[in-house]
C-alpha cells in the first residue's frame, strides 16, 4: 500500500452504536489493524495485569478510565509497524485531552490526517442493543441474543467458544456510560467537525448496509 492510501480512521459514537462491529469489518476490508481500547483494557483485566487492576473499577462502574492510562496505550499501539498503512481506532479518543494527544502523536509520527466516522444511533436502540449483547470468549465475535442467530456456544462454526455478557452491560453501568458519553465524548463531534475531519453515518439498519456506508465514508 502506498503513502497515498494510508487510512487513519476513528470510529466515534455512543456505547452500543456498533463501533466494534463496524471497525472489525472495516479493518479487515482495508487490511489495517482494528484497535479497540475497550478490548485492550478487558484483556488486561482478564489477565490480571497492573493496567487491568487500575482499570477494572472504572470499567465495571461504566466510567471512563483516566486519560493518562488510555493515551499511553493508544500511543504505543499506533507507533507499531503494522499501523504504517493505517488503522481503525474503536473507542479512542473519547475525551478532548485524548483527541489532542492523538493529534500530537500523529504529527510526531508524520502521519496523514484522521478521518472520523460518527455512527448515529438513538438512545432507545442503544439500550436495546447493549442489554441483548453477548461476546465470545473464543473469537471475540459480537452477537445479539435477539438476532435469532446466537445461542450457546458461539454461532461461528470455526470457534464454538463460550458467549458471555459484559459486566458493564448491566442497567446501572449502561446509564453511567451514556452519561459519560454525553459529558465527555459528545464534544468530540464538534471538535472534529470544526476541523473538517468528521463524517456522519446513520448507524441504524442492517449491519451490511451500514458497513457499505462506513466503507464509503472511509474512502471518501
Ligand atoms: P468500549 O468497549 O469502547 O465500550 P463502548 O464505547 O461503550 O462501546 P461498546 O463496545 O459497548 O459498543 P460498540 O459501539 O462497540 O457496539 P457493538 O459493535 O459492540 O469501552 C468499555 C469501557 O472501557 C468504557 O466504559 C471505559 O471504562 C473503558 N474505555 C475504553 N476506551 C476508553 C477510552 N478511550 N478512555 C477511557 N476509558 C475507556 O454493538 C453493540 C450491540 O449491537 C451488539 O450486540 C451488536 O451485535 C449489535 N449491533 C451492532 N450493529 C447493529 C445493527 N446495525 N443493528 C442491530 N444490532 C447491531
Amino acid at each position: 500500500m502506498s503513502d497515498r492510501d494510508e487510512r487513519n480512521l476513528v470510529m466515534l459514537g455512543p456505547p452500543g452504536a456498533g463501533k466494534g462491529t463496524q471497525a472489525a469489518r472495516l479493518g479487515e476490508r482495508l487490511s489495517v489493524p482494528h484497535i479497540s481500547t475497550g478490548d485492550i483494557l478487558r484483556e488486561a483485566v482478564a489477565n490480571g495485569t497492573e493496567l487491568g487492576r487500575q482499570a477494572k473499577g472504572y470499567m465495571d462502574a461504566g466510567e471512563l478510565v483516566p486519560d493518562e492510562l488510555v493515551i499511553a496505550i493508544a500511543r504505543e499501539r499506533i507507533a507499531r509497524e503494522d499501523c504504517a498503512p493505517g488503522f481503525v481506532l474503536d473507542g479512542f479518543p473519547r475525551t478532548v485531552p485524548q483527541a489532542e494527544a492523538l493529534g500530537a502523536t500523529m504529527r510526531e509520527l508524520g502521519r496523514k490526517p484522521l478521518r472520523v466516522i460518527n455512527l448515529q444511533v438513538s438512545e432507545d436502540e442503544i439500550i436495546r442493543r447493549l442489554s441483548t449483547r453477548r461476546t465470545c470468549r473464543g473469537c471475540g465475535g459480537i452477537y445479539s441474543v435477539d438476532d435469532g442467530d446466537t445461542g450457546d456456544p458461539c454461532p461461528n462454526p470455526d470457534c464454538e467458544g463460550e458467549l458471555y455478557q459484559r459486566s458493564d452491560d448491566q442497567p446501572e453501568a449502561i446509564a453511567e456510560r451514556l452519561r459519560a458519553y454525553a459529558n465527555q465524548t459528545q464534544p468530540l463531534i464538534d471538535y472534529y467537525g470544526e476541523r473538517g475531519l468528521l463524517v456522519n453515518v446513520p448507524g441504524e439498519g442492517a449491519p451490511d448496509q451500514i458497513a457499505e456506508a462506513v466503507f464509503r465514508a472511509a474512502r471518501a
